[in-house]
């Protein structure tokens, strides 16, 4: 198991690329299932999901491969309709394999994906939209079984909640499916866009992305695609909030400033310098920062991707601050790790009430999941001291080459196999 060991203190300066978006390569991954033709994708960053994802594309019966940041896609022969525990344990999003098998082969054997850290993260908003499009669900010994006996069928759905994968699921599905699919409170994320811009180039006839109402005209067969990821907009706020917190200057290349316009406006507001150019966005510590409080919410409100990471910040400025996590019901876990550097916070149910401390001391802390990770590397960063992270396993699920990159703009940062 990999530790990570920081020295804290450095001020962070200089370029940093940000990588290809892990949530939109991973539908865009499991979309090339919904056509026998060969597809490339390009600016696929190297992670641990990514890795999984090739795997169960292969075992399912779709030969992927994964050179460097492209990943290719050959000819289909014959799709297996099952996916078991093995596979779909290691990742939720593995859940995404419903929708083209479904689509495809009218029927798909998954096993329950169970739950996770931050919350129980049940899959009912995926299932009820695949019963509205025809099939029948049931659970048999560990597994969903889903059938289309006469093939899926349009219709209309309204959420109850705009899940991101659940969107994404009826996305892979319905485009295949006989007639028009109109699909009501979706979720607006970039990913949710890209996953819509890749349909429509393999023929998929979607419109109304980046909206509440998404209409999908089914189509009989799609074709191969080229496409390049979207860029990480919760890499790039990330990096955004380690130039905060380390009172440093980073240049993030490779970014879609508008996907992180609501982090670019609190930042502002909290005193931060920042200048945004196309595909660039310049961060400059100049003065002490004010707290600001946050909410999460869908897009494009504050993503919870990023409510750890800011919460971070928030310990380290002068005032009080709260958090609400409205999204999952368990994704605090990183306060316990945040308090052994010294961090200042009490816990209401959803909200958390932050009192800002003059300094972090660097501390033995331990990684819960992936974005509590990244809070505990930016404490670190900042932490006077030995900081050292245990369970990095989950941060390779999530950050290209982050040692290297932080490294890079001047971090004491190395990572250790013990
Ligand atoms: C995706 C992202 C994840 C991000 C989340 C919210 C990927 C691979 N992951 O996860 O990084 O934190 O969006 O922006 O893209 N829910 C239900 N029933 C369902 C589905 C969801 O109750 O059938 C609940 C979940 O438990 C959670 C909330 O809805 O509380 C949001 O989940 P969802 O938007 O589906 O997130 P994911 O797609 O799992």
């Amino acid at each position: 198991m990999d530790k990570i060991i920081i020295h804290g203190g450095k001020k962070l300066k200089g370029e940093v690329v940000i990588s290809g978006s892990k949530n939109s390569t991973l539908p865009i991954l499991f979309a090339t299932l919904l056509s026998d033709e060969p597809s490339i994708i390009k600016n696929v960053p190297s992670l641990a999901d990514i890795d999984t994802t090739v795997k169960f594309l292969n075992f399912i019966g779709k030969k992927t491969v994964k050179k460097g940041n492209i990943v290719r896609t050959y000819s289909s022969c014959k799709y297996k309709h099952i996916a078991p525990y093995d596979l779909v344990r290691k990742m939720r999003a593995s859940v995404l394999i419903m929708g083209p098998l479904l689509a495809r082969l009218n029927r798909v054997d998954v096993s329950l994906p169970g739950g996770c850290t931050i919350g129980a993260r049940p899959i009912d908003i995926h299932l009820d939209a695949f019963k509205k499009l025809g099939a029948e669900i049931f659970v048999k010994g560990g597994y969903i079984k889903a059938l289309a006996k006469g093939g899926l069928k349009g219709a209309v759905i309204n959420l109850k909640f705009p899940s991101v994968g659940a969107t994404e699921n009826i996305l892979l599905s319905a485009v295949l499916a006989k007639g028009r699919t109109t699909v009501v409170n979706v979720a607006k994320e970039p990913e949710v866009e890209d996953l819509v811009n890749v349909l429509n180039k393999m023929g998929a006839k979607v419109n109304g992305a980046g909206t509440e109402k998404i209409i999908i005209d089914g189509v009989d067969n799609l074709r191969g695609f080229t496409h390049e990821v979207i860029p990480d907009r919760i890499e790039a706020a990330t990096y955004m909030i380690a130039a905060a917190i380390t009172k440093g200057e980073i240049v993030l290349k490779n970014v879609v400033p508008k996907h992180v316009e609501t982090i670019i406006s609190k930042l502002k507001k909290s005193g931060l310098f920042i200048k945004e150019n196309e595909t660039t966005i310049r961060v400059k510590w100049v003065r002490g920062l004010n707290p600001q409080n946050i909410k999460t919410e869908t897009y494009p409100g504050f993503p919870t991707d990023v409510q750890a990471q800011w919460m971070a910040l928030m310990c380290l400025l002068k005032g009080h601050s709260k958090e609400e996590e409205t999204i999952f019901e368990n994704r605090f876990m990183h306060i316990a790790e945040l308090q052994r550097f010294g961090a200042n916070i009490k816990i209401n149910s959803r909200v958390a009430s932050i009192i800002g401390v003059d300094k972090f001391s660097g501390a033995p802390v331990m990684v819960s999941d992936l974005r509590a990770g990244a809070a505990l590397v930016l404490a670190g960063l900042a932490a006077e001291g030995e900081t050292v992270v245990s369970r990095v396993y989950h941060l390779d699920r999530g950050y290209e080459l982050l040692e290297k990159k932080l490294k890079k703009l001047g971090a004491d940062i190395k990572r250790v196999h013990v």
